[in-house]
Parts: structure tokens; C-alpha cells; sequence
């Protein structure tokens, strides 16, 4: 059953056909320059390896997002670590002509919407590099709140070279949706 929105469309699950694309984008340096796993997956050079590291995050759900124009996958999204009406939530598009678009916005909002709507949830939880002013904002916008800075969380690769980062830790509220 997909999740409908204004630009994107969201179907949860990937096929092979899928994991090559995200293959494509673990080794694409400016899209995986902020993430906490980014350095990792540079390395990858596998499908299998892919899937193998996905299937390692606990209890997540993947959903692709594809373009309601194109009907083509554009990036992804996870909400994993389900506790205490809480979860945690990852965003990549991974089609970079798509940023700067509200794409990033919409799909975050309809993860939220699912997540407090259709799971119970109350609280969607996560880490973004201080670096990532473009998720930052998005996630402002949104109505995240910051909830504290977690010093040298991660490596970024900030301003051409690797450098530790902080992350901000930050909480949506399902009452202030
Ligand atoms: C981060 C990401 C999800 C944002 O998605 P997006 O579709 O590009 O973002 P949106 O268009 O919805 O919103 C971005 C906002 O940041 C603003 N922005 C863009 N570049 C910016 C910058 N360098 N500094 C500050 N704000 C910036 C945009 O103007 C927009 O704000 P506005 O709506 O008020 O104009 C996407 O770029 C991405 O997947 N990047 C690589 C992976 C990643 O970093 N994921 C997030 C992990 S926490």
C-alpha cells in the first residue's frame, strides 16, 4: 500500500532492483558525506552487502520514495528501534537532482504522519550532523525540536576533507505535528 503525497509516493520494501540503486548512492561522497554510516558504505561494492547491512538494523521498516512524476525511485527512508511509542527515522534522497525541491520535507512529514497515525507512535526521534544545515532546516521547519548536541558523534566529510562532527539530537512530538 503506497503513501500518497503532493510529489512523491512512498512503498514500503525494496527488491534487487532497488538495493543497486542504493548501492549507487553508499558510494556517492556527497550524498553520504554527513550520514553516521557514510564512510562505511564508500566502501561498498556489493548488492548483497547492501542488503546485508540493511537487514542488520533492528526492526526497521525501508521505504522507497518515487517521484509521482517519473514514477522513479528518488531515495529512501527508514524508521527503525521502535520503543516506547518512540523511533527513530533516516532520510536520504538519493537522486541529487531532486534537493533543494521540499522533497525532503514531504517525505518526512508523511513518515510522520504514518508513524504517529497508522503505528501509535508518539515521538520520531533523530541524529543530524551539525554540518547538515539543509536537513536541519527541514527538520526545524517541521516542527523538530533540538534536544541536545552529542560532541564527535561521527566522521563528516566536511569542506573536501573527514573531520569529526557533532550531531544534534532532535524529537518531533506527535502534538505538534
Ligand atoms: C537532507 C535532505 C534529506 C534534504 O532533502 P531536500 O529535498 O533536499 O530538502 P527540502 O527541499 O525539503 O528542504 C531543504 C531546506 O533547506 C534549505 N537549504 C538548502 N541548502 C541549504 C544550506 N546549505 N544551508 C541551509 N539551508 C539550506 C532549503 O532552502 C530548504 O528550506 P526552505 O524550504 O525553507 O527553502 C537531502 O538533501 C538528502 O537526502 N541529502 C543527503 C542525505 C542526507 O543528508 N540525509 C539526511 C540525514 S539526517
Amino acid at each position: 500500500m503506497a503513501i500518497k503525497g503532493k510529489k512523491i509516493y512512498l512503498e514500503e520494501g525494496f527488491s534487487n532492483k532497488q538495493y543497486s540503486a542504493l548501492l549507487k548512492w553508499f558510494n556517492d561522497i556527497e550524498i553520504m558525506k554527513y550520514i553516521f554510516f557514510g564512510k562505511d558504505v564508500l566502501t561498498f561494492k556489493s548488492i548483497k552487502r547492501v542488503k546485508s547491512f540493511c537487514q542488520k538494523v533492528k526492526d526497521a521498516k525501508y521505504f522507497g520514495i518515487y517521484s509521482n512524476k517519473s514514477k522513479k525511485l528518488i531515495g529512501y527512508a527508514v524508521i527503525h528501534d521502535f520503543k516506547n511509542k518512540q523511533c527513530q527515522l533516516g532520510i536520504i534522497i538519493g537522486d541529487k537532482t531532486c534537493w533543494g525541491e521540499g522533497i525532503g520535507y514531504e517525505t518526512t512529514k508523511l513518515m510522520a504522519k504514518y508513524s504517529f497515525d497508522k503505528l501509535g507512535l508518539e515521538k520520531i526521534c533523530l541524529r543530524v550532523s551539525e554540518y547538515n544545515k539543509r536537513a536541519i532546516r527541514l527538520y526545524k521547519k517541521l516542527g523538530f525540536n533540538l534536544i541536545k548536541k552529542i560532541p564527535e558523534d561521527r566522521e563528516a566529510y566536511h569542506n573536501n576533507k573527514w573531520v569529526k562532527s557533532a550531531a544534534l539530537r532532535m524529537e518531533l512530538r506527535k502534538k505538534s505535528m
